[in-house]
C-alpha cells in the first residue's frame, strides 16, 4: 500500500497517510494533534489549509466545506485523503495545552447492556487493553457488517481505562442504535471500537465555577467530567443540569443525588420540560437562566442535541458568560444521513 507524507506547518509533526485514509485519522494515530470534534464531516472544526500538494475531499459535505473553500485550498482533515505529499496548516490552534492520547483500534466485550431510561441504554465494555483518554472524549463503535463508526462519549472517568461506560439513545431507524445496540447486541458480544477522539474535555484545574448542561444522553461525557473533576478537585463549584421531557427520560438520579450529598461543591438539578413534578420544570436552559442572574466569571460544559446547545449558548451569553469559557459537544447525526 502506498503512503503520502504529511507535514503540519509550524509544528514538528509529520506522519504517513495510507491510501484512502483520512488525514485526521493518520495524524491522531501518529500522536500529532489536529483540532477536531465530530470526525464525520459535519462540524468543520478540523478544517485545514493545504499549503502544498493536493487532496481528495471524498464525501466532505458541501454544507461544511463550500465550493469557494475548496477553491481556496481548504479541506476537512477528518474526510480528506492526500493525493500527494502535503504541507498543511490547521485553522484552529494546534497546541491547546491539553495532553492528547494517540488514537488506536480496540477490541472489547460487552459486560452490561441495560435499559436505564426511555429508549436509553447503558452499554459497558471491557477492553482487551487499557485506553488512555481525557474526561469528556468519545469513541467510535464500529457497526458490525457495515464497517462504519458511530460516536459515543465515555461516561466513566479516565482513571478507569479498561472498562468503558456509554449511554446510548435509540434513534428510530438508526443503523447503530435501532439496528444493533437496541436489537442484536448482547452481553458477551465482542465489539470493535476506536478512540479516544474529540476535544471536549476538562483536564486542568480551573478557577471558574462550572455549569454543566446535558440533554438526554448528553449526560454521558458530563458524568465522566464530574467524577474526574471531583476526584482531582479541579473545579471550585460544579452545577450539573440534566434535561429530559418526563421522569422516564432521567437516569442516574440516585447516583448524582448521592454524589451531591457527599460533595458540598457539587450540585445536581434534573429538569423536566413536559411534565410537572416536585423538581425543576421547563426547558433545561430556561431553568439554568432562572437559577443564575449573572454567569460572569463562570464556565460551561454543554452536551446533547445541537438545538439545546444553541439555546444554552445564547442564554449563557445573555447572562454574561465569556464565549471562550463555553465548551460544547454536539450530538450531530452522521454526515451520510444528516441534512444541513
Ligand atoms: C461527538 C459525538 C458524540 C456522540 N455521543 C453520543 C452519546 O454519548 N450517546 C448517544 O446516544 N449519541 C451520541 N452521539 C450520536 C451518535 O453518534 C449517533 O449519531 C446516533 O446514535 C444515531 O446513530 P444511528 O446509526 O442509530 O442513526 P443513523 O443511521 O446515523 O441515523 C438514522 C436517522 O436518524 C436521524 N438522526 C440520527 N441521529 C439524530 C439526532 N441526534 N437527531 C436527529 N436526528 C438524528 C438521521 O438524520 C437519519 O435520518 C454522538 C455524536 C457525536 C457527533
Ligand atoms: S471533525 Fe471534521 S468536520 Fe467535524
Amino acid at each position: 500500500m502506498s503512503t503520502h507524507r504529511v507535514e503540519i506547518k509550524g509544528s514538528a509533526d509529520a506522519f504517513d497517510v495510507a491510501d484512502g485514509q483520512p488525514i485526521l485519522d493518520a495524524a491522531l494515530r501518529a500522536g500529532a494533534w489536529i483540532p477536531h470534534s465530530c470526525t464525520q464531516g459535519t462540524c468543520g472544526t478540523c478544517k485545514l489549509k493545504v499549503l502544498c500538494g493536493s487532496v481528495d475531499h471524498r464525501e466532505s459535505p458541501e454544507y461544511t466545506l463550500t465550493g469557494a473553500e475548496r477553491a481556496d485550498d481548504l479541506a476537512l482533515a477528518c474526510m480528506a485523503t492526500p493525493q500527494s505529499d502535503l504541507v498543511v496548516e490547521p485553522t484552529g490552534a494546534v497546541d491547546d495545552g491539553v495532553p492528547h492520547h494517540p488514537l488506536r483500534d480496540y477490541l472489547g466485550e460487552v459486560v452490561e447492556l441495560s435499559d436505564v431510561a426511555a429508549n436509553t441504554r447503558r452499554l459497558v465494555v471491557d477492553l482487551d487493553e487499557d485506553m488512555a483518554f481525557n474526561a469528556g472524549q468519545y469513541c467510535e463503535l464500529i457497526v458490525p457488517g457495515h464497517g462504519v463508526g458511530r460516536q459515543y462519549s465515555m461516561a466513566n472517568p479516565p482513571g478507569e481505562q479498561r472498562r468503558l461506560e456509554f449511554h446510548v439513545k435509540r434513534t428510530p431507524g438508526g443503523l447503530a442504535t435501532d439496528g444493533w445496540i437496541f436489537d442484536s447486541l448482547a452481553v458477551g458480544d465482542r465489539i470493535d471500537l476506536r478512540g479516544p477522539l474529540g476535544q471536549f474535555n476538562l483536564v486542568h484545574q480551573q478557577a471558574e465555577p462550572a455549569i454543566l448542561i446535558g440533554g438526554g444522553t448528553g449526560l454521558a461525557p458530563l458524568k465522566s467530567i464530574v467524577r474526574h473533576a471531583l476526584d482531582r478537585e479541579l473545579v471550585p463549584e460544579m452545577y450539573l443540569y440534566h434535561g429530559g421531557r418526563g421522569r422516564a427520560d432521567l437516569y442516574d438520579v440516585e447516583f448524582f443525588t448521592d454524589l451531591a450529598a457527599q460533595h458540598e461543591h457539587f450540585h445536581y438539578r434534573p429538569a423536566l420540560s413536559d411534565e410537572s413534578w416536585d423538581g425543576a420544570t421547563g426547558l433545561v436552559t430556561d431553568v439554568v437562566v432562572g437559577d443564575f442572574r449573572s454567569c460572569k466569571g463562570m464556565s460551561a460544559y454543554l452536551c446533547g442535541p445541537p438545538a439545546m446547545i444553541d439555546a444554552a449558548v445564547k442564554s449563557l451569553k445573555r447572562r454574561r458568560m465569556a464565549p471562550r469559557l463555553i465548551f460544547r459537544e454536539e450530538f450531530t447525526p452522521a454526515a451520510s444521513v444528516a441534512t444541513p
